[in-house]
């Protein structure tokens, strides 16, 4: 079976560290125990209001440890020149809005998505692959497919939010069909938001996915057993 790539989102770790303002838990320790757990890279969102990582945890992961780092960003100028000073090794554009918890789906693409399309070829020419989030709609994926994006990561919220229910299998038959579209673009597949231990298994079997990103289960489940074996267990689960 295809090997699929477990990328760590360690948002949370920042989230717990912006709690008391201090210096624990430290990124730059998390992302270290999720290289030597299993984990492909570390993924961090830095989100315009900073609410958990902060531009400083992408500088000293960056420099102070050796593995791929997977920066989630909105498509706009500030993150853009954030992300070609600090060269992650790619990027996933998302759509990104004050309020939200958490994201709240993929890019709406219609079309007159200039600025979006600017920001893809500005990273790709820097060597960042470059990622679009978007929902298992057809449109969207060949709008990023068109504006050059290298890879697609499937919005997983839907099927994560069906789980158990009659839904379920709908959600997840768009999510193959989705990967069907991606693949045969010959465009990387990604997924995630949402996943955990219980419903990973049918999306790491979606034909052709390369890589899944999954922060909040694995974080959470860390507290408990520790970030090490959270992470390794749920390695184990995707292959
Ligand atoms: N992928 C994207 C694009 C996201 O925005 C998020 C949430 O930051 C994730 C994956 C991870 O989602 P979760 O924390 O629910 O696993």
């Amino acid at each position: 079976m295809k090997h699929v790539k477990l990328g760590v989102n360690i948002d949370h770790i920042a989230t717990l560290r912006q709690a008391r303002g201090e210096k624990n838990p430290d990124t730059v320790e998390a992302a270290r125990v999720v290289y030597s757990s299993g984990g492909d890279m570390v993924v961090m969102h830095l989100r315009q209001d900073r609410r958990h990582i902060q531009d400083s945890d992408l500088e000293r992961v960056r420099s102070e440890v050796k593995g791929l780092i997977h920066m989630e960003m909105a498509a706009v100028p500030e993150m853009e020149k954030i992300a070609l000073r600090i060269r992650p090794d790619s990027v996933c554009l998302v759509p990104e809005s004050p309020k939200e918890l958490t994201t709240q789906g993929g890019m709406k693409l219609d079309g007159k998505n200039s600025g979006l399309e600017k920001i893809i070829k500005s990273l790709a020419k820097a060597g960042i692959e470059v990622s679009v989030f978007t929902d298992p709609e057809p449109q969207a994926i060949r709008a990023a497919h068109n504006m050059g994006a290298d890879s697609i990561e499937l919005c997983t919220k839907n099927y994560a939010a069906a789980w158990g229910k009659k839904l379920q299998a709908k959600e997840l038959e768009q999510l193959q069909l989705a990967g069907f579209l991606v693949k045969e673009l010959e465009m990387e597949l990604h997924a995630g938001h949402g996943l955990d231990y219980y419903n990973v298994a049918s999306v790491a079997r979606i034909e052709g996915m390369d890589c899944l990103n999954i922060g909040f289960s694995i974080i959470s489940r860390g507290m408990f057993v520790g970030l090490k074996s959270a992470v390794s267990e749920m390695k184990r689960l995707i292959q």
